[in-house]
């Protein structure tokens, strides 16, 4: 953003959100509709590449298509001029991934919420024929009850499956992704599918759970190579609260062969609708406080 601007079109720019490597997101205001809304602007150096801006055009063409309470609504973009942009329904302040460090008991207490909520909007994005490729908790946005939005759809592919495939949509791309959560057929850049994501929110539910990644390595490569071979401990290994049928479910997901995966979403909540995910809840953090207090 151009310094001393506060208007960029409509949007008046309250501040600044979060600086990313090709992005900034700022909080705005829209003029017309008075509505609060967030920016996603390109910086200085991704506007000039012709594949950033194809990026932003991509997301707003997919995010726009979509309607859920559990995936960010899209309003606007720009790819012209000095500061292209994305306008997007304004979420909550912090990002799964920030609020699983910082408010660690309360996500505990809104897990049951949290996995449902997270998977719902993953599930409306796969109804639309799509892959996210990017499932991390950086891209979920999540309030105080535990309800997510789904955000950030730029590496978005057309499902190996779905009708958009045929028509040749989407970018072969980097491997693009995280590599914490990345399945074995990402990094082997094969084609993805459905699967691939369930995958990647597998080692989301792992994380929700035990505030720990299923893989961790001493090199970016031996993560991967974790990955593609080792085994995941199961998840009540390492929070003994965890019940045995989530921690089945969470292995299910991580399976290194996409066939022993559950193969959709709706599979997945069948699953979890019929469980409990731990043995007894964790509490709220205002009544850990007052157990601490009395003892
Ligand atoms: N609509 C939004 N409302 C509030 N915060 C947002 C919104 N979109 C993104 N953010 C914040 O900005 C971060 C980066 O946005 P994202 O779309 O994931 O871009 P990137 O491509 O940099 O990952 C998110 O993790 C989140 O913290
Ligand atoms: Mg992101």
């Amino acid at each position: 953003m151009g310094h001393g601007r506060d208007f960029i079109d409509q949007y008046r720019i309250i501040r600044l959100i979060r600086a990313g490597s090709t992005c900034q997101i700022f909080e705005a205001v829209d003029g017309n509709s008075k509505q609060k809304v967030a920016l996603k602007i390109l910086t200085a150096q991704a506007r000039k590449s012709k594949v950033e801006l194809r990026f932003l055009q991509h997301e707003f063409d997919i995010a726009s298509k979509l309607d859920h309470e559990n995936v960010i609504k899209v309003f606007g973009v720009r790819t012209t001029g000095n500061d292209p942009y994305l306008s997007l329904e304004f979420g909550q302040q912090l990002n799964l991934k920030q609020r699983l460090r910082t408010d660690k008991e309360l996500m505990a207490h809104r897990s049951d919420n949290i996995i449902e909520k997270t998977t719902l909007g993953l599930q409306h994005l796969h109804n639309h024929g799509w892959v996210h490729c990017d499932v991390k908790p950086d891209n979920y946005l999540v309030d105080d009850e535990g309800n997510t939005k789904l955000i950030d759809f730029a590496l978005c592919q057309p499902s190996r499956t779905g009708f958009l495939a045929k028509l040749g949509f989407g970018r072969p791309k980097e491997i693009a992704g995280t590599r914490s959560y990345m399945s074995p057929e990402q990094i082997r850049r094969r084609p993805l599918d459905i699967r691939s994501d369930i995958y990647s929110l597998g080692c989301m539910y792992f994380e929700i759970v035990t505030g720990k990644m299923p893989f961790t390595g001493s090199s970016p490569e031996n993560l991967l190579q974790k990955h593609l071979s080792a085994k995941a401990p199961p998840a009540n290994t390492i929070n003994r609260n965890v019940t045995q049928e989530f921690s089945d479910l969470v292995t299910d997901m991580l399976r290194k062969n996409k066939e022993s995966r559950p193969d959709n979403l709706k599979k997945v909540l069948g699953v979890l609708s019929g469980m409990r995910i731990y043995r007894s809840k964790p509490p709220h953090p205002s009544e850990i406080q007052r157990s601490d207090e009395e003892a």
